[in-house]
C-alpha cells in the first residue's frame, strides 16, 4: 500500500519503516524498528534524495511510482553511499535509465567500488558550495565529512529551507504514524534513542559534526530531513543545541551513571549499596546499569548524557571482567570525553580489576579518574561502610 507524507507543498517522504530488523548495522539491537527516509521534490525536474534499504526496497518503489504519476526523476542526489541508503541505485537506472546521478568525487568513487556495473551512468560531480538548480528550487551542497561517511553531502535547499542532513539528526525506531517530530513527545518518545543513535553512529566524529553545524549556522533553517526518524519542522533549535552537547561531549545532565559487572553479586551488592548512598549525599538521580544486561549501545548513549560515571567491575582470570572491558574499549573507540570517573574493584586472591580500568580509562581525553579507588576482596562487610562513604564522597565532591 502507498504510503507517502508531505514534507511541503512539493518535497515529499516516500520513504519506509523496517520493524522486523532487530539490529543497526548488525550490532544495535531496535527494539522499535527503524525508518529509512527518502524525499522527492516535485519541481519542473524531479529530484530524489536517496534511495533505500534493501528490506524496505518493495515499499519505495511503491511510494515512488504513485509520487512520479507516470513523470520520469530526473535526478538522484546521493547523500551517502552507505548500503542502508544506496542499495537501491541499481534497481532505480534499471526503472529510470536516463537519471542523473549527483555526488561528491568520493561518491562516485563508492559507487563504483558497490556497483562497477555502473560505470558509465550519467552523472554530476558536485563540490561544497555549488548547487543543483530546478524552477523554484536551488539545491545547495554541503560537504560533511564523517558524519557519517567520507563522502556525505547535505543540501540545503534555500526555497523551502530545508537541511536534508544526511544520517546527521537521525533517530532510531520506526514512524509511528507520523513522519513529524513535532507529532510525537520528544522528550519521551524520541530523546534516548536520538542520543544512542548519535553516540554509537556518529559519536566518534564531534569534532566533524561540529564543523558541519558552524558551516550551517549561518543557514535560515526552517526544518531538517534526516534519513533515519522524524522530520523536524518546530523547536528545530532544541535538537540542534543537543546536537552542539553530544558532539563537544558536554556532559547534558547532571545524574551520576553507575554500571557494574558481577558473577556472582558481590559486586552488584556493593555497587547497589554505593549508589544508595550516592542519592543520599548527592541529592541528584543515580541510574545504576547491569553491564552484562544492558547492551553497551544504550550505556553508550548514557555514558554521554551523564557526567560522572562509576564502574564496579571483578577481577577475572587476571584481567578485567570482559562486559566490562568491551565497554571501556567502547567508551574509547566512541572518543567520550571530559568526564569523572571513580571506580571500584574486586577480587578474591589479586584484585587487578582497577587497575585496568584506570590505565584504560587513561586513553580517554579531558577525563579524571577520582584517586580514592574501592577494592572489594570478594564481598563488601557492614564494617566496610566508612570506605564506601569517603568513595561516595569524593564523586559527590568532584
Ligand atoms: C572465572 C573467575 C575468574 C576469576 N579470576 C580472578 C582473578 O584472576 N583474580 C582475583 O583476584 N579474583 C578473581 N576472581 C574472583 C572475582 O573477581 C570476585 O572476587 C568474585 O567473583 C566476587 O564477585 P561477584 O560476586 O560480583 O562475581 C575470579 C572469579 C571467577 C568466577
Ligand atoms: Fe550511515
Ligand atoms: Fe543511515
Amino acid at each position: 500500500m502507498v504510503n507517502i507524507q508531505n514534507v511541503t507543498d512539493d518535497i515529499r517522504w516516500i520513504g519506509a519503516s523496517d520493524r522486523r530488523i532487530s539490529r543497526f548495522e548488525n550490532l544495535f539491537p531496535l527494539s522499535n524498528g527503524v525508518s529509512y527516509n527518502s524525499y522527492i521534490v516535485m519541481d519542473n525536474q524531479i529530484v530524489l534524495f536517496d534511495t533505500c534499504d534493501a528490506a524496505v526496497a518493495d515499499q519505495y518503489f511503491e511510494n515512488l511510482n504513485f509520487a512520479l504519476s507516470g513523470k520520469k526523476p530526473d535526478y538522484l542526489v546521493i547523500l551517502h553511499m552507505e548500503p542502508d541508503h544506496c542499495s537501491q541505485i541499481g534497481r532505480l537506472l534499471s526503472l529510470y535509465p536516463d537519471i542523473i546521478l549527483v555526488g561528491s568525487v568520493q561518491t562516485f568513487k563508492f559507487l563504483h567500488q558497490f556497483f562497477p556495473e555502473l560505470d558509465d551512468v550519467q552523472r554530476i560531480v558536485v563540490k561544497e558550495g555549488e548547487v543543483l538548480q530546478t524552477n523554484n528550487h536551488t539545491f545547495k551542497f554541503i560537504a560533511a565529512p564523517m558524519v557519517h561517511w567520507p563522502e556525505v553531502l547535505m543540501v540545503y535547499d534555500e526555497h523551502s529551507k530545508l537541511l536534508f542532513s544526511a544520517d546527521a539528526f537521525g533517530t532510531f525506531g520506526a514512524l509511528s504514524g507520523s513522519i513529524f517530530a513535532d507529532e510525537y513527545d520528544f522528550a519521551k518518545d524520541l530523546l534516548d534513542e536520538s542520543r544512542r543513535y548519535y553516540a554509537n553512529i556518529v559519536g566518534k566524529f564531534g569534532p566533524q559534526v561540529q564543523a558541519v553545524l558552524k558551516k550551517t549556522e549561518a543557514l535560515d533553517i526552517k526544518g531538517i530531513c534526516p534519513l533515519h526518524g522524524p522530520v523536524w519542522r518546530k523547536d528545530i533549535n532544541v535538537f540542534i543545541e543537543k546536537y552542539k552537547n553530544w558532539s563537544s561531549y558536554t556532559p547534558e545532565s547532571d545524574e551520576i551513571l553507575l554500571i557494574y559487572g558481577s558473577m556472582y553479586g558481590h559486586t552488584a551488592s556493593a555497587a547497589e549499596k554505593a549508589a544508595a548512598l550516592l542519592k543520599e549525599k548527592s541529592e541528584k538521580n543515580v541510574v545504576v546499569y547491569d553491564v552484562s544486561k544492558t547492551d553497551s549501545s544504550f550505556l553508550i548513549g548514557e555514558a554521554f548524557r551523564c557526567g560522572k560515571i562509576v564502574l564496579f567491575a571483578p577481577t577475572y582470570n587476571g584481567g578485567l571482567y570482559l562486559p566490562m572491558h568491551a565497554l571501556i574499549h567502547d567508551f574509547e573507540a566512541l572518543n567520550l570525553q571530559n568526564r569523572i570517573f571513580a571506580l571500584a574493584q574486586n577480587g578474591t586472591w589479586a584484585p587487578m580489576s582497577g587497575k585496568i580500568m584506570q590505565e584504560m580509562l587513561s586513553h580517554l581525553k579531558n577525563c579524571t579518574v577520582l584517586p580514592e579507588m574501592l577494592t572489594i576482596t570478594s564481598a563488601l562487610d557492614a564494617d566496610r561502610e566508612s570506605d564506601v562513604e569517603s568513595f561516595i564522597e569524593q564523586i559527590v565532591d568532584a
